[in-house]
């Protein structure tokens, strides 16, 4: 049996569906490039018709990624599959991942057709998808609930209309992993043109089954599995791709199979989409929670320190949790700086970008005396923050607290090449700052999340914010970074108040839309 298990991530699309969690354009880029340095073997980028936005999101990722396979979503419908091609073009290899529901229930409310208009459907959508590319994946939507000999045959027809992946969803996460091994056996040992394919699993997690039921398919034959970063994802989420790639690495000798993965870029990759998204990892979160490696008990410390092996199963540094964590102070130089950059897998593009970025390390060194991994990643990723749509920019904040006194923030804003300035009072310096703002920009967003988070430890570390705006329908997510949490929330306000001034990018995507 093929001993390689590909891995399908598809945090920038599966992962997006999870309401509130929705990406700009450069975001999706950015994550890209670290699921690509991760070496993921396919990455689904988006669904190209939902919106404008979608479709450019996955043209971008097509256009930056060379290593991984980039792939965009179509429903079994000839204006998705004509989208999905034109989006993922630029690709060097690009996939088509076409998808229809088989289950009764589906098929019978949802679609309104007949098994054999859907087997019929199924088969011209992969035919079609074909002219564009060799590489053809088809999905079997709610197959979890899907006749078993109507499923075979639709995967036969499927595979001879020329998918070179099958796809197999539990997609409201009803499965348990007996029956999931069970019927990815079923199939492949039914389906007479099985080995014409590579087989796949996608779980969801609404009964906190989805690793579990991945794996069980692998122990049955899948090869592919499609997961996401942080197990992201509508509802409960999807398979966490963490999870799935250390127990088949940690575990060998059971799975029989090992992936492609640089797992040292998974914690970074946790980060990154932690902080885009504003979705916190819990701390006793398997691989990437900051408790995963921590040991409190005497008896395992004791243990650990005279043999690691007595407690720890993997090594920390394995998953990219960096053992020396305090990296350069404020006497490192540029060569210093670019150096531990470079290890981190971030590159400049111009030595104007390297620059910019080592004024403001010099800057963040004069507040903190140690700058760790995190605080340089952080760094960057306000780099990159500004040179996005900048509408409002902050150019000071000045806020009174005081025991007894009504916290007023005085604000002023760089607004279209002029200053604008304004005060407000509030329940707390935060609130106060919000409502400055709010007296320049007027937006009447709703806020739906504010969070603050420490990147390090200690009191002077930075503190790295989200807020969470809703308008019209559309919900933004805005960060900031500062070592002061009053300064670093007005970032993130100003930064989401800028992605909500961009002309609707993308709604949000519809996968269980009626074909
Ligand atoms: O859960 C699901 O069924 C899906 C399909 C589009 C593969 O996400
Ligand atoms: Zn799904």
């Amino acid at each position: 049996m093929n001993d390689q298990l590909i891995i399908f991530d598809t945090t920038l699309r599966d992962g997006e569906q999870s309401p509130g969690a929705s990406m700009t354009r450069d975001e999706k880029v950015r994550i890209a490039k670290v699921l690509e340095r991760m070496r993921v073997d396919v990455i689904e980028a988006g669904f190209p018709v939902a919106s404008p936005g979608d479709f450019e999101a996955v043209k971008a990722v097509a256009e930056t990624v060379t290593e991984s396979i980039v792939c965009g979503l179509a429903r079994a419908v000839e204006k998705d599959i004509d989208r999905a091609a034109e989006a993922i073009k630029p690709a060097k290899r690009g996939r088509i991942h076409t998808f229809i529901a088989t289950s009764p229930i589906h098929m019978e409310h949802k679609l309104r057709m007949t098994e054999d208009a859907v087997l019929e459907r199924a088969v011209q959508m992969v035919r079609r998808a074909r002219q564009y590319t060799d590489d053809v994946e088809f999905s079997a939507e709610d197959a979890v609930r899907s006749d078993i000999d109507f499923l075979c045959r639709v995967f036969e027809a499927a595979i001879d209309a020329g998918a070179r992946t099958i796809n197999v969803p539990d997609t409201v996460g009803y499965s348990i992993p007996q029956m999931w091994g069970e019927r990815m056996k079923t199939l492949i040992e039914r389906v007479p043109n099985s080995d014409k394919a590579i087989w796949s699993t996608h779980c969801h997690n609404d009964l906190g089954l989805a690793v579990a039921n991945s794996l069980a398919a692998v122990l049955n034959g899948a090869r592919q599995v499609e997961c996401t970063i942080n197990g992201l994802g509508e509802r409960a989420g999807n398979a966490s791709l963490e999870e799935i790639v250390m127990a088949v690495r940690t575990r060998r000798d059971v799975f029989q199979c090992d992936t492609r993965i640089d797992t040292t870029q998974i914690v970074p990759a946790s980060r990154l989409v932690s902080n885009i998204t504003g979705f916190p990892v819990q701390p006793n979160k398997a691989i990437v929670g900051a408790n995963a490696f921590a040991h409190e008990s005497g008896i395992h410390q004791d243990g650990v320190i005279k043999k690691r092996e007595t407690y720890e199963i993997m090594r920390a540094e394995d998953v990219g949790w960096s053992a020396n964590r305090m990296v350069l102070g404020k006497h490192s130089g540029r060569n210093a700086f670019r150096q531990r950059l470079k290890e981190l897998g971030i590159e400049f593009r111009t030595e104007q970008d390297l620059n910019t970025a080592f004024e403001r390390f010099k800057d963040l060194a004069d507040k903190k005396h140690e700058i760790f991994d995190e605080d340089l990643q952080a760094l960057v990723t306000e780099a990159d923050l500004e040179q996005e749509n900048e509408h409002y920019r902050l150019v000071s904040l000045k806020v009174c607290s005081q025991t007894g006194e009504v916290p007023y923030a005085t604000i002023t804003l760089a607004v279209n090449g002029g200053e604008k300035q304004s005060g407000a009072e509030g329940s707390g310096p935060v609130d106060a700052s919000f409502k400055a703002i709010e007296r320049i920009a007027g937006s009447r967003g709703t806020l739906l999340l504010y969070s603050v988070n420490n990147i390090t430890s200690g009191t002077d570390s930075q503190g790295e914010v989200t807020v969470r705006l809703e308008k019209g329908g559309r919900i933004v997510n805005g960060h900031g970074a500062d070592t002061d949490i009053v300064i670093a929330s007005a970032k993130a306000y100003l930064n989401a108040l800028n992605k909500l001034i961009v002309p609707a990018e993308r709604t949000h995507p519809q996968v269980g839309q009626p074909i």
